[in-house]
């Protein structure tokens, strides 16, 4: 996607031909800037500290991540510690185990002088698929919301509420949740977006606005809690959210808070979808609630809050009162059934094991 004229993805090999750009996210939206990743120790600490996130990315970042570890080093046990300090970045997207699976099933047999290069192929093959598979999802949901475009009135905008950050910051470009809303604002038709603000991290107030801003969508962030009141009075079309990790039975976990959205939109007839790359399915696990790990953070983000003050400084503030204990769980897991379906590259299916499956056939067999 496009900042400022400039077509941007998230991740890309330098012009030196073997560092690693990304934006820092932790820069957004206040400053864009680009940080240089040289090792893998700084590809880690990009994921740990979330300059880099969103299921897709962070399996992107993983994959370069080893690309830079083999430059430094392609001896097959620095290729098992570098898959070992990537896998610990983060627990809870599905994604990062995959990357780094696919990155060692390539590597490993390979003589150790032909790793790094085959390792930079590989890392960028993730990206260019991922790139591949999230405009994929971007037809098929646009799709979804060219039908309930064409039961309103025309000019009347389709009206999609969004949870956390699913859109191309999330991935190597177009993103999940977000690539039905480009893809139909593209081709035309009148979108507008609620996002959601997503404490503790805001990442819909500071990066779903940003990027969708930056697109020209129209859209209106809300707080957390106002996707019920809503709901109920009419003002949401369609949610569309994206996942961390889905299981084989089309349980979808999700950033802390999609669970109480599809909640409020099963309650009130609301079509609930989910924006799913085939990488972010877990086809060894049935049971999303008690199997999925919840990534607890640091209780800092629940109680601090950065801002830009009105002197362009970004500060960061105390919230809560000293002493008050807080929990900071990231994720959570919205139950196949409540889920109207799920867009994925290769079309829309029941959250379920056989609507998986009937995608899938080539992948659900293979766990
Ligand atoms: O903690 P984050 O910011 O990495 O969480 C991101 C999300 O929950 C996204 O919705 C998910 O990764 C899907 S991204 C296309």
């Amino acid at each position: 996607m496009k900042v400022d004229g400039v077509p941007y993805r998230t991740i890309w090999l330098a012009e030196d031909g073997w560092s690693v750009e990304i934006i820092d996210q932790t820069r957004l939206p206040h400053a864009f800037a680009i940080l240089r990743l040289t090792n893998l120790s700084e590809a880690a600490h990009a994921i740990r500290s979330m300059q880099v996130r969103g299921a897709p990315l962070i399996g992107a970042a993983a994959g370069y991540g080893v690309a830079l570890a083999m430059r430094a080093d392609p001896g097959s046990s620095h290729l098992a510690e570098a898959c070992r300090v990537l896998l610990a970045t983060r627990p809870t997207a599905v994604n990062l185990r995959w990357a780094l699976e696919r990155m060692e099933r390539r590597l490993a047999p390979l003589d150790p002088a032909a790793r790094a290069e085959a390792a930079y192929a590989e890392a960028g093959a993730i990206a260019d698929e991922d790139v591949a598979i999230c405009a994929a999802i971007g037809n098929h949901g646009a799709a979804l919301i060219g039908e309930i475009a064409a039961g309103k009135a025309p000019g009347r905008p389709v009206k999609v509420l969004t949870h956390c950050n699913a859109g191309w910051l999330a991935a190597v470009d177009w993103g999940t949740a977000l690539a039905p809303i480009y893809r139909a604002h593209d081709d035309g038709i009148p979108v507008h977006v609620w996002v959601d603000e997503t404490r503790p991290r805001n990442q819909g107030a500071s990066l779903t606005a940003w990027e969708l801003g930056r697109h020209g969508v129209p859209h209106t962030v809300i707080v957390d809690n106002a996707g019920g009141h809503l709901m109920q009075h009419g003002d949401v079309d369609l949610c569309i959210v994206g996942t961390d990790r889905t299981t084989a039975t089309g349980d979808v976990c999700n950033k802390i808070g999609t669970y109480l959205k599809a909640l409020a939109a099963f309650d009130n007839g609301v079509p609930f979808y989910v924006g799913l790359p085939s990488p972010t399915i877990d086809w060894r696990i049935e049971d999303g609630i008690r199997q999925i790990p919840i990534e607890q953070r640091d209780g800092r983000e629940v109680f601090e809050i950065a801002g830009r003050t009105a002197d362009g400084v970004v500060e960061t503030v105390a919230l809560t009162p000293e002493g008050s204990p807080v929990a900071n769980y990231a994720f959570d897991v919205t139950p196949a059934r409540l889920v109207t379906g799920l867009i994925t590259e290769r079309g829309v299916c029941p959250a379920s094991r056989d609507g998986l499956a009937e995608l899938f056939p080539d992948l659900s067999s293979r766990r």
